[in-house]
């Protein structure tokens, strides 16, 4: 007659292989090998046992409770194997994947990046500042009196701390000059601000490349060649430009720039696309004040200084009719310059 543990461990055999799912199996598992699960209470019972039977039956004892561990294991890791078979069972490995989107740089930025490749071959270094500025950089040191226009509300948004969004680019002038001394030659690209109405032409944020070069006898005669070799690598060989007599409080003399050429509007348009003149003496003197020594001595040192319209350019350049659909987000627009 078998040993009634034998009895036990054949009928917990029989239940672990009936178990149709994994609460089934758990439930068998505290049923026979729980604390007091029917196979553990041997443990207690043995204590009653005679002496020499002892080691007899918990030989016994420990084997099968080895049996019924492992029975449930290997219970355990058919369920596991099925479960994974049934989830890969529902994909279908001969599919076509699905593409990722692409997506492409924005117009403005493409126009960006042209631009400043261009002057990085002519020798310019990439210069930076923060949108977000204070009225010395963007106007003061730039010798802009305290009662200009374009330092009204009307025109510049202010921040309540007395900040303000950048006007123009030409902050970035007053940072480089700051932090290094001449010769140097400089960069900027960025967004600048005003309160403008938005319209086809006009944005309250638009983009800006500034350029500045201070060196011993820099002259109108190098800005004119620079802009124009500029604007032949941007529109063609045919490329001509115009310079007409302008005012800015930090350049003398300043200057309105003008491109004509065949690939824009037929070719018989001047079309204005920046501002730009001689580093004015009172911004050196400003910096020089800032730094704390004579660095951008006016006797010495001469330079120029010009801000690109860069939305005005990549509206000429790819035929943009509109301002606004630089900022709409408008997929069927974007995905033209892809
Ligand atoms: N900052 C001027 C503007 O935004 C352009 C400019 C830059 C003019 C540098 C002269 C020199 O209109």
């Amino acid at each position: 007659m078998p040993h009634p543990l034998e009895q036990l461990r054949d009928e917990a055999l029989r239940q672990i292989e009936s178990a149709t799912d994994e609460q089934a199996l758990e439930t068998t598992r505290v049923k026979y090998l729980g604390r007091s699960g029917s196979i553990s209470s041997w443990g207690e019972k043995m204590k009653a046992l005679a002496k020499e039977e002892k080691p007899v039956v918990g030989k016994l004892l420990n084997e099968v409770r080895n049996a019924v561990t492992a029975a449930i294991e290997s219970r355990n890791a058919q369920f596991h194997l099925q479960k994974e078979s049934g989830a890969l069972a529902k994909i279908d490995i001969s599919l076509p994947g699905t593409p990722h989107e692409i997506g492409s740089l924005h117009p403005l930025h493409q126009m960006h990046e042209r631009g400043i490749q261009i002057f990085r071959r002519m020798g310019f270094a990439l210069a930076e500042g923060p949108d977000v500025e204070t009225e010395w950089y963007c106007f003061d040191a730039l010798n802009t009196p305290p009662d200009h226009p374009a330092r009204n509300e009307q025109d510049t948004f202010y921040l309540p701390d007395g900040r303000l969004l950048r006007t123009h680019t030409s902050t970035v002038q007053i940072r480089a000059m700051e932090s290094a001394p001449p010769p140097i030659r400089v960069i900027a690209s960025g967004a600048a601000y005003r309160r403008d109405e938005l319209d086809a032409t006009h944005s309250p944020q638009f983009h800006q490349i500034e350029g500045l070069y201070v060196d011993e006898n820099v002259s109108v005669a190098d800005l004119k060649g620079e802009l124009e070799f500029f604007m032949r690598e941007l529109f063609g060989a045919d490329s001509e430009i115009q310079f007409r007599p302008h005012f800015f409080p930090f350049t003398e003399p300043s200057l309105e720039v003008y491109v004509r050429s065949k690939a824009l509007k037929g070719g018989e348009q001047w079309i204005e696309v920046a501002g730009c003149g001689m580093v004015h003496p009172a911004v050196f003197e400003a910096v020089n004040k800032a730094r704390g020594d004579n660095a951008y001595d006016p006797e010495k040192w001469s330079g120029y200084a010009f801000g690109l319209g860069m939305d005005r350019l990549a509206m000429i350049l790819f035929e943009i009719p509109d301002i606004r659909l630089f900022s709409q987000n408008d997929l069927r627009f974007l995905k033209q310059f892809a």
